[in-house]
């Protein structure tokens, strides 16, 4: 039986009305998309959640919240064109309006994450949900330990948010490494080329109180998992955050299943002691 909402939760099926406040070239194949609920209240997130984005005729899409509600009541979305809802997504405009559910899903855990030494890691689109951790790190800078970024895209033009990058490097609370596949392809690169696991080796870590932190492609998840268990990460010190096909979002409709998991509803932030044994997770 499917309880109706209290009059306090929110719905979960009827999408909100969010206009489009501005948008923004990350690469060619990403845009950044900064939204306003039409209802003046802010999205109610935390770093890690996602919200299914419509558009009428195209269908949903689930997006993860790439910014931090510390940052007020605008929320922002970085979207890969990736098919034909994303396609029509990057093609609006400011002015522009979306249909928005949610936010759904198991955040990070905060308090778990808090007075830890963060190693924050992330492949190509998945440096978008752990900006919302990282700009909650930067407002809430007494709460953590240090913070290691590791980001590593396929070549130079696929490195997202660049001038934040830049200033989180610059920055004295954040430690950061940043690493392309290849740079074949563009001349006026100097970083380091490599896969993001190259990174890891070097780096000192305090095994007991290190928390890392895995957002990106399938493919980069097991060779990250290796290398910090490599270095003494345990499985209980090890949060990743997984991508599924998804429909409701909310855990009715099993299109997200691992094994007895919904990735929408028990994820899909999960502890990798969670979810290792469990067939098809990783
Ligand atoms: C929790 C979660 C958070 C996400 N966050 C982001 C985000 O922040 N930014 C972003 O750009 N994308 C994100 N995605 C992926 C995004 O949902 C898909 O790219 C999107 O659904 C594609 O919709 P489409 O209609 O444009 O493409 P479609 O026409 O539906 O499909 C295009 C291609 O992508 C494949 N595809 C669709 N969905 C997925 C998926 N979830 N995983 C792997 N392949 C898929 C299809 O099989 C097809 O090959 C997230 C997915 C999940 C589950
Ligand atoms: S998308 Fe329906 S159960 Fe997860």
């Amino acid at each position: 039986m499917i309880s109706s909402p209290s009059p306090l939760s929110p719905p979960l099926y009827l999408p909100v009305t969010c206009e489009i406040i501005s948008v923004t070239d990350l690469t060619p194949h990403e845009k950044l998309f900064r939204l306003k609920r039409s209802d003046g209240r802010p999205l109610g997130h935390l770093p890690g959640q996602f919200v299914q984005l419509s558009l009428l005729g195209w269908g949903e899409a689930p997006i993860s919240v790439a910014s931090s509600p510390t940052r007020g009541e605008l929320f922002d979305l970085g979207v890969r064109r990736a098919g034909s809802l994303t396609t029509a997504l990057h093609l609006l405009e400011s002015g522009d309006t979306v249909g928005i559910r949610g936010p759904f899903g198991r955040p990070f855990d905060l308090s778990f994450l808090a007075g830890q030494e963060l190693l924050l890691i992330s492949g190509g689109c998945g440096l978008a949900p752990l900006r919302s951790l990282i700009q909650y790190c930067q407002d809430r800078p007494e709460r953590f330990g240090t913070i290691t970024i590791l980001y590593g895209a396929k070549s130079p033009d696929r490195l997202l948010f660049k001038d934040e990058l830049s200033s989180w490097e610059a920055s004295q609370r954040f430690a950061c490494g940043v690493t392309v596949d290849s740079s074949s392809d563009t001349g006026c690169y100097d970083g380091t080329v490599g896969l993001v696991t190259s990174l890891i080796p070097p780096l000192t870590l305090d095994t007991g109180r290190t928390v890392a932190v895995i957002v990106g492609p399938p493919v980069m998840y097991r060779a990250v998992i290796a290398a910090l268990k490599q270095k003494g990460v345990p499985a209980e010190r090890i949060i990743v955050s997984l991508e599924r096909q998804m429909q409701c979002g909310v855990g009715k409709c099993g299109h997200c299943s691992i094994e007895h998991l919904t990735c929408c509803q028990d994820g899909p932030v999960f502890l990798l002691s969670e979810i290792e044994q469990l067939r098809g997770a990783l």
